[in-house]
């Protein structure tokens, strides 16, 4: 079987967050990865498409909510990872409950395990993405929820500690 490079990337597991973000009355989520940085301060990096709707709120606002996906969430995964948000408010279209921000204009999404909220530091252009440095200013967990991994196009449940 031939080898295809883009497959080596699916092999290394990856966080799964719902990415939220408003402009002003605009507003998109999408489904992406991220990773942290930096404990202390709390940086986080994310690679943004520029050509996903997120990419053009997020340049206009300068800030996101990172919300940490839980197993309930697969579906909501899905569906935000295969949709473009320009035309359609995917808030309505998936019926996703928002949790007001502490510290920033982009809302949270419900059932979710984690809301990190974010302000942009820096960002990098990489080819077709955009890579955001942001640091979490404010964040909440909710201890019950399970988190999502992904792994070769697969979404697994992260609640069985293995050490
Ligand atoms: C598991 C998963 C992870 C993804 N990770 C990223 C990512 O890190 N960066 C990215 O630009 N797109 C990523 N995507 C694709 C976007 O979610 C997708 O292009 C989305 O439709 C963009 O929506 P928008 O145009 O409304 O912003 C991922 C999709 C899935 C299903």
């Amino acid at each position: 079987m031939k080898k295809k490079m883009s497959n080596i990337a699916r092999q290394v597991p990856c966080s799964v967050v719902l990415l939220s973000v408003a402009s002003g009355k605009k507003r998109d989520a999408m489904t992406a990865t991220c990773m942290f940085v930096s404990e202390d301060p709390a940086y986080f990096v994310v690679s943004v498409a520029k050509s996903s709707y997120t990419h053009q709120l997020i340049e206009e606002a300068a800030e996101f909510c990172l919300n940490i996906a839980s197993a309930g969430q697969v579906k909501l995964a899905k569906a935000l990872g295969s949709s473009h948000g320009a035309k359609v408010d995917k808030f309505a279209k998936f019926k996703i409950g928002v949790e007001k921000s502490l510290a920033i204009a982009s809302p949270g999404i419900k059932g979710s395990y984690a809301f990190l909220e974010c302000r942009v530091i820096t960002s990098y252009p990489v080819g077709k993405y955009t890579l955001y440095l942001a640091e979490a200013v404010e964040f909440r967990v909710d201890e019950k929820a399970v988190p999502l991994a992904w792994l070769s196009n697969r979404y697994f449940s992260l609640e069985n500690p293995a050490g």
